[in-house]
């Protein structure tokens, strides 16, 4: 098949192009600036919050496929407010770009990138995909991420194309925030992680080669709808986090009352330590035939 991979050059998008192509298919990359394009049947370069670029890019690629991997989270570590914001430009805008263009260039199918930690906390452990957002999260930043996502799996669902939103835990291995080298692999390497009293907020993980891989089956598979891609072993801050920090070679995480996580740590990353829901991924087995190789975090979280 014809597959057009955006964000072509992500810590998904990389590899997925490569994975792509050792299955047969034939990939245009949509990157910002060719002199960073991976290895790619061909480029094609756009900007995704510009209409006309992507429509002329995407019709350039006449793809069979298009996949949006594209985020501006890598802007986290430096400007958070900046790297929030962007994101939902892209999920909002830069979607309705891609299906406009995707649909004019007789594309039949959409696979696109979300998280699993977007759920409002409350119900089991691990939520289904039923389980409603957290639109109305007491903090306007998340607040506004998450209607960003809602808006993104609107667009993808009803765009007219055959869609397929992936969710995908939070993800670990080479070139994520969890390698030793990304934000949180050195926060917990300068013991400034944490672990609010209790640490019950759950977290599912996703290695990078994993969601590669879910990307891989989404795009060959005829299932559509919205899935979580995530392990098999949703985990409490209270157990992940000694682990990740011994893995990394770090010390223990120092334990803070719950009452000042919030002054220490931000709304987000108490949530995500406290009060968070984990992902169920029965869903993404049974429909896309994707299974985690990867099936639990303890694998290789903060070994890489
Ligand atoms: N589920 C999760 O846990 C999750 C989800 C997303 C991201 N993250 C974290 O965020 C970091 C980055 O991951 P990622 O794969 O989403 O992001 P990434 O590796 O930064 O890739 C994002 C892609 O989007 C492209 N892009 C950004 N703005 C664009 C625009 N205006 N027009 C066209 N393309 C644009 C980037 O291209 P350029 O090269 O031109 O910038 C890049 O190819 C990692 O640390 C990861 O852990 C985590």
């Amino acid at each position: 098949m014809r597959v057009l991979v955006a964000g072509a050059t992500g810590v998904v998008g990389r590899p997925l192009v490569g994975a792509l192509r050792a299955r047969g298919h034939e990939v245009s990359a949509l990157v910002r600036e060719e002199s960073r394009a991976p290895d790619a049947d061909q480029v094609v370069v756009a900007d995704a919050l510009d209409r006309e670029a992507v429509r002329s890019a995407v019709s350039a690629a006449r793809p069979d496929v298009v996949v949006h991997q594209m985020s501006a989270l890598r802007l986290l570590r430096d400007d958070p407010p900046a790297a929030f914001a962007q994101t939902a430009r892209l999920r909002t805008e830069g979607t309705a770009h891609l299906v406009e263009a995707a649909r004019a260039a007789g594309a039949r199918r959409l696979v696109a990138q979300s998280i699993a930690f977007a759920a409002l906390p409350e119900g089991p452990p691990a939520l289904d995909e039923d389980a409603p957002l957290y639109v109305d999260a007491p903090d306007p930043g998340w607040a506004a991420t998450v209607r960003a996502v809602a808006e993104l799996e609107r667009l993808v669902s009803a765009g007219g194309l055959a869609g397929v939103v992936l969710r995908y835990g939070t993800l670990y291995g080479p070139g994520t925030a969890y390698a030793r080298d990304g934000g949180t692999g050195q926060r917990v390497l300068a013991g400034k992680l944490p672990l609010p009293e209790g640490g019950a907020g759950i977290t599912s993980f996703l290695h990078v080669d994993d969601a590669v891989e879910a990307a891989v089956a989404a795009v060959e598979s005829t299932a559509t709808g919205v899935f979580h891609i995530t392990d098999d072993d949703p985990a409490p801050a209270a157990r992940w986090m000694s682990h990740y920090a011994d893995a990394l070679g770090a010390r223990p995480p120092r334990t803070i009352p719950a009452t000042l996580a919030p002054r220490l740590l931000g709304w987000f990353m108490t949530h995500q330590l406290t009060t968070a829901r984990g992902a169920a991924n029965d869903r993404a087995r049974t429909a896309l035939g994707w299974k985690p190789t990867r099936p639990s975090w303890r694998d290789g979280l903060g070994r890489e």
